[in-house]
């Protein structure tokens, strides 16, 4: 059957628009259209591709959610050598640097593109008629891994180049690296699933690209930037590096927008300076920044020693550790209970801020590090943001220091607190009656990807919730300015645009409300999957937990979250009080999934069965949405007799199961 033209049209139209807003999402940082309206078209590609599975291509976007676990990754021999830099570490080096190149050029004065120093992993990307076909580690400059699957994953990173010329074939080389924001959720994430909490954000990124499981890859939030061009084929070369990275912007591939051309060492080192100066403020995490010689043929004249070519240097920053002493440590209680231990330390001036308090994540991990009132300890600003403990000086140990306890008690509210097994995390088991959690539901609720409330920050929460003006986000709908205007501190403007804000949230997609609601475990992707699968927010309350699980997105632990939230008669008080304030979203087509006649049942299958092959029963069980498992136990609920039985039969008769023999079995799929 051959397909109408018309089709193929649309899917290709879908999947350049989708790549379109990933564009403007990703790199431009200014999407043009809402979440909806974004995941209406790629359920619109993902629903053709399904019906005309022969027209996927590996470079869909529907493509970027990972494939199979690898056992190893294959090796690549690089095309030319992935070189090093030379690092200079103070301003000499820098002066050097300059006259050797003055020098070697016969110039007065040299003109440098200057750029970052991102921190993450270098990756080689090659194009291929503009499609991308190989993507590789560095390894040992020569072989690096073929990481190809990771690397579709990323969003930020066309699979097909844009613009009037593709070159028929183009090597680029740029870093792979994790941007700050990124790297706190992705750890305070891990830290509340109980598992590795990354150093920094050079080891999160390195970490996930080399992931063997590109659905892992496909979960964390990577970045990249192109820096440099490998190999060019079937187009003329730019002749100045400034003019190649814009020859790569213009394919869409994303390049740092803080690069820039100076002149001589003065220019280099002004650009140090200002990002240095800058580098807190910047999105990113950078080690230092990069001098290289504009024009590729003055690069090309200079060469290259061993490793490194001589035409460029690294100029690094002083590194962002700071030692100082633990004053205190206390424990602070977030949205979902988690108990998070925080040092106090005396304040220490690290990368450009004081720091007053590093996060210690959870108990395990003071253990691990062995914190201790009174230790002199390394502070590092992971991520740039938040600070932590990179390690204890022992030596400096005072003697009768105590090791760290978790209480047993939430100390906002002082009800006892529960550690389950298997996890990490120290729990306030209070809920919503606990005044620290009801504040961070709160400040979820009112979040930037949640309802978007602005104004409303953690100072002014506080402030309503110890005065009881609110217990919970919906109070916040009720919320008046003249209530407002009566706090400390708080102006007639700032009181108007804090209740503008709170009107304008009314507004909003299912997602996001699905999302603002803090269900535990649900975050914004699985969020948008049950908007995308229920369409309606009362089919998703009225789901039970066997429909949950039959979500294809949806696990087991999810699914009994979800159930759990919308069982509880305040959850479902607060959302009809949200309701009455007038929030509205648009639903898409309502989706009541059906509860098969055998969900959530077992059954064993024992003998030989007379009126159907075994594989056929099975398929007949699942159909109707029960499982088969091998041996009989406790759980069992229906062992199929058929004729000479095993040991199987006498188990289940011990037990006391329902056995059935093939007259029952068949009376009962009917
Ligand atoms: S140019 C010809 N530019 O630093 C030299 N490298 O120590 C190729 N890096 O492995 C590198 N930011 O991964 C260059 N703006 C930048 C960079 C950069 C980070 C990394 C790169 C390389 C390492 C060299």
């Amino acid at each position: 059957m051959s397909i109408p033209s018309e089709t193929i049209q649309k899917i290709q139209q879908l999947r350049q628009q989708i790549e379109q807003h990933n564009y403007n999402y990703y790199v431009l940082d200014s999407p043009t259209v809402s979440d909806a309206v974004f995941d209406h078209l790629f359920r619109e590609l993902a629903a053709l591709e399904e019906k005309h599975p022969e027209l996927i291509t590996p470079d869909s976007p529907t493509q970027r959610v990972g494939a199979s676990a690898l056992s190893t990754f294959k090796e690549v021999r690089h095309r030319s050598p992935m070189l090093s830099l030379n690092n200079a570490f103070d301003e000499q080096a820098v002066s050097e640097f300059d006259r050797r190149m003055r020098e070697g050029l016969e110039a007065d004065i040299v003109t440098y593109a200057v750029e970052p120093k991102l921190d993450g992993a270098a990756i080689s990307l090659i194009y291929e008629e503009g499609r991308l076909v190989q993507a590789a580690t560095r390894g040992d400059g020569t072989t690096g891994e073929d990481v190809t699957e990771n690397i579709r994953t990323v969003r930020i990173i066309p699979l097909k180049l844009s613009g009037t010329t593709i070159p028929s074939f183009l090597e680029v080389r740029g870093e792979i690296h994790m941007r700050k924001a990124d790297f706190i959720r992705l750890n305070q994430k891990q830290a509340e699933k109980g598992e590795k909490i990354f150093a920094n954000a050079r080891n999160a990124a390195a970490g996930s690209l080399r992931q063997l499981d590109s659905r892992m890859t496909a979960q964390r939030p990577l970045s990249f930037f192109a820096y440099a061009v490998g190999e060019l084929e079937g187009l003329p070369a730019p002749t100045t590096h400034d003019d190649m990275i814009d020859f790569l912007r213009q394919l869409k591939i994303p390049v740092c927008p803080e690069r820039n051309l100076v002149q001589g060492l003065k220019g280099l080192l002004e650009y140090y300076q200002k990002m240095g100066d800058s580098r807190a403020q910047l999105p990113y995490d950078m080690d230092g920044v990069v001098y290289k010689v504009n024009d590729l043929k003055q690069q090309t004249k200079m060469g290259f020693v061993a490793r490194a070519p001589r035409f460029a240097l690294a100029h690094k920053f002083p590194a962002e550790e700071a030692i100082t002493l633990v004053e205190d440590i206390t424990i602070q209680v977030g949205r979902t209970g988690a108990l998070t231990p925080v040092a106090r330390l005396k304040p220490v001036f690290v990368g450009g801020v004081t720091v007053t308090n590093a996060t210690l994540h959870n108990e395990d991990e003071v253990h691990r590090k062995d914190v201790r009132v009174g230790d002199t300890v390394r502070v590092r600003r992971a991520g740039d943001v938040i600070p932590e403990v990179a390690g204890v000086m022992i030596e400096n140990r005072p003697s009768r220091t105590q090791v760290f306890a978790m209480p047993q008690q939430c100390p906002v509210c002082g009800s006892n607190v529960l550690r389950l097994e298997n996890e990490s995390v120290t729990r306030c088991i209070n809920g919503l009656y606990c005044p620290a959690q009801r504040k961070g539901a709160i400040m979820h609720f009112a979040s930037r990807r949640a309802m978007n409330i602005d104004g409303l920050g953690e100072k002014l929460i506080a402030q309503l919730i110890n005065k009881k003006i609110i217990t919970t986000a919906a109070d916040l709908y009720d919320l008046k300015v003249s209530t407002l205007t009566a706090l400390e501190r708080m102006a007639e403007k700032s009181a108007h645009n804090i209740i503008d804000a709170i009107e304008k949230s009314k507004r909003t997609t299912l997602a996001r409300f699905i999302y603002a609601l803090g269900i535990r475990n649900v975050g914004e992707a699985t969020a948008k999957d049950l908007a995308a699968f229920f369409g309606s927010l009362d089919c998703l309350i009225n789901a039970d937990i066997t429909q949950l699980e039959g979500i294809p997105e949806v696990g087991p632990i999810v699914a009994k979250n979800i159930a759990a939230f919308f069982s509880e008669s305040h959850h479902r008080e607060f959302i009809d009080h949200i309701r009455a304030s007038g929030i509205s979203w648009e639903e898409g087509p309502q989706h009541i999934p059906h509860t098969l006649p055998l969900s959530g049942k077992t059954f064993v299958l024992t003998g030989t069965l007379q009126k159907m092959s075994r594989d056929t029963a099975k398929e007949e069980i699942e159909k109707a949405g029960g499982k088969v498992t091998g041996s009989v136990s406790k759980k069992t609920d229906y062992v199929v007799l058929g004729v000479d039985p095993g040991s199987k039969l006498e188990k289940a008769k011990t037990l006391g199961l329902t056995i059935l023999d093939e007259e029952d079995f068949s009376a009962l799929l009917k």
